[in-house]
């Protein structure tokens, strides 16, 4: 531990800068006008793979943006670590609401603003550094494979095909993650559990042009009028989600596990006052941390269509358009879910529009074990680095790959993040404490080395 603390207080500087480094590339990988810079992000994760000491960096090509891949391996008879994480980011959309450019890092009260400085680059870099360390200060214990993906936030849709086709290659005996998050810094916790997401596109025709809304208005059916009542008739009184068969293969909590996860320490009106919202919403009888973490819900993303220009333009649209994402929990599957969505919107459209459904990426969901060497390793490592012993929780979120590691590989994850749920992901502002990014340099070695002395 001293090791490890000496050597962060003496690159203190060096750490954090390369960081910085890091977060100029405008990785976006949803928009296809930044791809150069997505490109030169994956060049700079090798350049710095490399320096850190990995052997066999490649930019491996895919169909889609390179996934950078490095490894050290000590001793094939020595346990082996599989480390992933995404360098892609979210589109830095809407830009007038950052407070300084979402490309240029600025830290402000201990606090780092960038895009990607929680989701994932400062997350993801703290391994690349924790191996640094260890290979500086002759400490890695166990192998380390390293896999940086630049597709997560867009489904990760090459990735599966490149970790089918890899098998051996990324043979591990866990894989560990740092993209999730934490209660807080005073309640480190541990994410052990994933949504799943099945996420898709409708739109709904009516006439076959736009049209003049005196004219024709009263006697043709508003597409957006019509979409709008269908959207809200997905939830009921009791905010339950209202497409047969959606809660079918549902897994429900027991009691014990339901005391245990609310168990959890939760402050409603700090959570309301931190979203500046009076009133909670969602499905009757559970509590926040079972709506987000164990429940399955339906998310209207994005809706559109019509004139939204300056002034007025009396129109009555011909097309209206939604983004709808529905988070899936154990053990309901994503094909299935889009599928009950389209056979039931088709269903409750009325006959004076057409409409079409159109999939985007799923995504299944996980529970990891919370009694594996490695879970353990994990708990060991938070609780000596932070003075506490991590809480288990359940994310909220989805990483699709977490499912398709188990499937082909047969390997489980840890969830080991470092972030918090304010740090502002996919929004403008986007954080990360400086303080977690060290604390996770610190615990990730301490990770390794439980996890080899455990697997003795
Ligand atoms: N890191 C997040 C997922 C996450 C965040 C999990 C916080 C738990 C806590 C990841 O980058 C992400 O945003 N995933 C997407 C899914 C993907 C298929 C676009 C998501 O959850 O919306
Ligand atoms: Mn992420
Ligand atoms: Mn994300």
């Amino acid at each position: 531990m001293q090791v490890i603390k000496q050597y962060i207080e003496q690159h203190k500087q060096r750490l954090l800068d390369e960081l910085f480094e890091l977060l100029r590339f405008p990785s976006v990988s949803a928009d296809p006008k930044y791809k150069p810079e997505v490109l030169k992000t994956a060049d700079y994760v090798a350049k710095k793979l490399t320096e850190a000491g990995a052997d066999n960096v490649e930019v491996c090509q895919t169909a889609g943006y390179p996934i950078v891949y490095g490894e050290k391996i000590i001793d094939p008879a020595k346990p082996t670590v599989l480390v992933y994480g995404h360098y892609d980011v979210q589109p830095p959309d809407p830009l007038e609401l950052w407070k300084t450019p979402p490309f240029e890092p600025t830290v402000r009260d201990g606090k780092i603003y960038a895009r990607g400085a929680c989701d994932d680059k400062g997350q993801f870099y703290m391994h690349i550094k924790a191996f640094e360390l260890m290979m500086q200060t002759n400490t890695l214990p166990c192998n380390i494979k390293i896999m940086i993906e630049g597709e997560e936030e867009v489904g990760s849709n090459n990735l599966g095909v490149f970790v089918k086709a890899n098998t051996d290659r990324l043979k591990a005996d866990v894989v560990l993650i740092s993209d999730t998050s934490m209660i807080s810094m005073e309640h480190p916790s541990l994410e052990t559990g994933l949504r799943g997401l099945s996420y898709l596109e409708v739109e709904i025709t009516g006439p076959n042009r736009d049209l003049h809304s005196g004219v024709y208005g009263g006697a043709v059916a508003n597409p957006i009028t019509i979409l709008s009542k269908m959207i809200a008739s997905l939830h009921d009184e009791n905010n339950h989600i209202t497409i047969p068969g959606f809660y079918d293969e549902v897994i429900a909590l027991n009691e014990q596990e339901r005391k245990e996860l609310n168990a959890a320490p939760y402050n409603e009106a700090e959570y309301k006052k931190d979203l500046d919202v009076a009133e909670l919403w969602g499905e009757k009888g559970y509590t926040t941390f079972e709506r987000t973490g164990t429940r399955p819900t339906l998310e209207v993303n994005g809706i559109w269509g019509g004139y939204i220009g300056e002034g007025a333009k009396t129109v009555l649209p011909s097309k209206a358009h939604t983004k709808i994402s529905m988070r899936l929990v154990p053990n309901q599957g994503s094909e299935k879910i889009t599928k009950l969505f389209t056979d039931h919107f088709l269903k409750i459209a009325p006959a004076s529009v057409k409409v079409t459904v159109t999939p985007h990426h799923g995504g299944e969901p996980v529970v990891t074990p919370t009694d594996s060497i490695a879970y353990r390793a994990a708990q060991k490592a938070i609780t000596e680095s932070f003075g506490k012993a991590p809480i288990p929780t359940r994310g909220g979120g989805s990483i699709p790959i977490v499912a398709l590691f188990e499937a082909e590989l047969g390997i489980k994850t840890v969830l080991m993040g470092f972030g918090l749920d304010s740090d502002a992901l996919h929004s403008p502002n986007e954080k990360y404490d400086v303080f977690n990014y060290y604390k996770g340099i610190e615990t990730i070695p301490l990770f390794h080395k439980y996890f080899a002395e455990l697997s003795k």
